[in-house]
């Protein structure tokens, strides 16, 4: 595999969406091949999915389902797009992965992290991230941002209760794998954020 994989990751209304606009710009100048992508979804069968998971309507969703259905629009996506495009050399940017069923589903939804790690072996082929960006900001500050901002869906409706412990989920996963995954105080400006990122990424593209 030759190309670079990147992964964001945080609360729901972190700020993955603004950063990770800036870093494409920042490998369009440098003239790599991007793909930005996003889960779930990505593909058109991943969509289709991913609108099943997050439709308010389906109240009675079993959480083996939920879990299940991640996996399932994960193994589309990885199968379909994210592993063609790494042969192909190009820098691929994904808001969330497989760390987000860690966290959502293993812990918020108490799966157990061996769970549903083992439900997404399947879906990712063996694949993961270069580098995550873990955007850090306690989830009652960061879901203030998003009902001002835009629509909530299923997940987003859940109790504050729900988003702290997949908050602690994501801290326990920064000290677990802490090669790979780069935390980032996102409660800091736009500038500062990505002065962080672009930091640790032009670092990456040297070695
Ligand atoms: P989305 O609207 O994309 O939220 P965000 O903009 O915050 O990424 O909705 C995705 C929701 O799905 C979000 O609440 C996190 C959740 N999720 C999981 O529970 N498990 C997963 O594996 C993934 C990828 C997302």
């Amino acid at each position: 595999m030759t190309g670079i994989f990147i992964t964001f990751e945080g609360p729901d209304g972190s700020g993955k969406t603004t950063q990770i606009k800036l870093l494409e710009q920042y490998f369009s100048e440098k003239g790599y091949d991007i793909l930005i992508t996003r889960e779930p979804g990505g593909t058109e069968i991943s969509e289709q999915i991913r609108s099943v998971i997050l439709d308010r309507n389906n109240t009675k969703m079993d959480k083996i389902t939920e879990a299940l259905l991640y996996a399932a629009s994960r193994a589309q996506h990885v199968a379909e797009v994210i592993k063609p495009a790494l042969l192909e050399g190009k820098a691929i940017i994904c808001d969330r992965f497989v760390d987000s069923s860690i966290v959502y589903q293993g812990i918020g939804r108490n799966l157990g992290i061996d769970l549903v790690k083992g439900i997404n072996d399947m879906a990712t082929q063996g694949i993961e991230p270069d580098i995550t960006f873990l955007l850090k900001i306690s989830p009652d500050k960061a879901l203030n941002r998003k009902f001002s901002s835009d629509e909530c869906n299923r997940l987003d409706m859940e109790k504050l209760e729900f988003h702290n412990e997949v908050y602690k989920g994501y801290l326990k996963l920064e000290k677990l794998y802490p090669k790979r995954i780069i935390g980032i105080d996102a409660t800091m400006s736009i500038e500062e954020i990505w002065g962080e990122i672009i930091n640790i990424v032009s670092n990456r593209l040297k070695t």
